[in-house]
């Protein structure tokens, strides 16, 4: 992998290059952090004015399916790095923009097999012998019922490419059993093409375990032995609501064994993901023992905790992961997120409440900066400290649900 020992001057000719993929509130600090390193930063999106594309220095709006269209534009753009930010993009032409001496990060194998349930599965469970949920693969309804009768209810259904929860069912008897195959088929977003073979999906069995988390993993070069190595953050405990985390919090409290666990299992799952980055590792924990979930080769959703808790957020390590840098993944306070929605459907909506939010002690708030809102779009998040992890959970909450959105008429 090709490491810079000098960093460019932006928007000249020998400017150090990354080309950001997803321009989502996630990509936006991944874009300043590199900003604040004097990268040259270039973020594409499918809409104009994504939140990163607006602290980037260009930005782009293609297809990011379409993998002619993400073809000319790394051919155009030249990065020395190309950063995925999102799983919806044409990961079969990364492969080979990778052969031709773009670093995809952190491998383009990754990204491939990650953005596929299937991929990551089947080398979690299968060759790596990890500890996941029982599984089963189904290509039609009929394979479909098979898995279901041979995992038992209660029984977990996901499309295989999805994220936040899309199409994804849990079934408690048999009179889930059709409505969750249709939800999965249209992926409760993008609807079939007539006369299309069926959609695959995973039917997972349900652990019923007691608390989940994040172990946000770092693998960069370790300065004293110039040797990759691996970094792991605290524990991100955090609450999901319908497929979308509304709430983290750091450090999830866990027993020693558990916590050695899930760093064995992030320790491997990244270790056979390979190249640089953060990865955000989802466990599941009961008692001691540790179930592998699923992994973003990327920053986490429920990490930007990080941004309120750690010496370096989650973003700025995985800046400096990506150039091979020093990593330092010190906790400087517990501390809490907790998620701002739109509430409304409405273009350039405007927030209310900043002063009272901003009154709660130790706290902060980011507004992404989207240009619509929707019921359900993550539109911000509240961040705080404290001296303990329930009081700094009280104080986000308490933050967000001060922030008002209001639907505005289009200037
Ligand atoms: N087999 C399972 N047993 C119990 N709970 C599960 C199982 N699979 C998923 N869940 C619950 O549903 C949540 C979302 O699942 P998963 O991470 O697979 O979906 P996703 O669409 O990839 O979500 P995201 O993109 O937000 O991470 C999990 O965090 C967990 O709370
Ligand atoms: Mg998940």
């Amino acid at each position: 992998m090709y490491t810079p020992d000098t960093i460019g001057t932006p928007l000249a000719a020998d400017s150090t290059r990354v080309m950001i993929f997803g321009s989502g509130e996630l990509g936006k600090e991944v874009v300043i952090a590199f900003q604040r390193l004097g990268v040259e930063v270039h973020a594409v999106d499918r809409y104009e004015h994504a939140p990163a594309q607006q602290v980037a220095h260009f930005s782009y709006t293609i297809d990011m399916t379409d993998a002619e269209a993400v073809r000319e534009l790394v051919a155009y753009v030249r990065p020395d790095y190309i950063v995925p930010e999102i799983e919806a993009l044409a990961t079969d032409i990364l492969g080979e923009i990778e052969q031709a001496g773009v670093t995809v990060i952190p491998t383009a194998r990754a990204t491939q097999l990650t953005m596929d349930r299937e991929g990551i599965r089947r080398l979690a469970n299968e060759q790596l012998g990890l500890p996941t949920s029982a599984y089963r693969f189904a290509s039609n309804f009929d394979q479909y019922v098979e898995a279901i009768a041979a995992l038992g209810f209660p029984c977990v259904v996901k499309p295989l490419m999805s994220s936040s929860g899309k199409g994804q069912s849990v079934l408690r008897g048999p009179d889930d059993v059709a409505a969750a195959w249709d939800y999965a088929q249209t992926g409760g977003h993008t609807v079939q093409a007539p006369g299309a073979g069926s959609k695959k999906v995973i039917v997972e069995r349900y652990v019923t375990f007691d608390y989940e988390i994040t172990l946000l993993t770092v693998r960069s070069i370790d300065p004293v032995t110039g040797e990759d190595a691996t970094w792991f953050c605290e524990p991100i405990g955090h609450k999901q609501h319908e497929g979308d985390y509304v709430e983290s919090w750091q450090p999830a409290r866990m027993s020693q064994v558990a916590l050695e666990n899930a760093r064995s299992v992030a320790a491997r799952i990244t270790n056979a993901l390979g190249g640089r980055g953060v990865f955000g590792v989802e466990l599941f924990v009961a008692g001691d023992d540790v179930y592998f979930s699923e992994v973003s080769p990327r920053p986490h959703d429920t990490g930007m905790v990080t941004m309120a808790s750690q010496r370096f957020s989650e973003f700025e390590l995985h800046a400096r992961a990506i150039l091979g840098l020093p990593i330092d993944v010190t906790l400087t306070s517990p501390g809490a997120s907790a998620v701002i929605y739109g509430g409304c459907e409405s273009a350039a909506v405007r927030f209310g409440g900043l002063s009272q939010a901003l009154a709660v002690p130790e706290t902060d708030v980011r507004l992404f900066g989207k240009p619509n809102a929707h019921m359900r779009r993550r539109m911000g998040v509240a961040l705080s400290t404290a001296p303990d992890v329930a009081q700094a959970r009280e104080r986000a909450r308490s933050a967000a649900a001060a922030i008002t959105v209001h639907a505005c008429k289009e200037h």
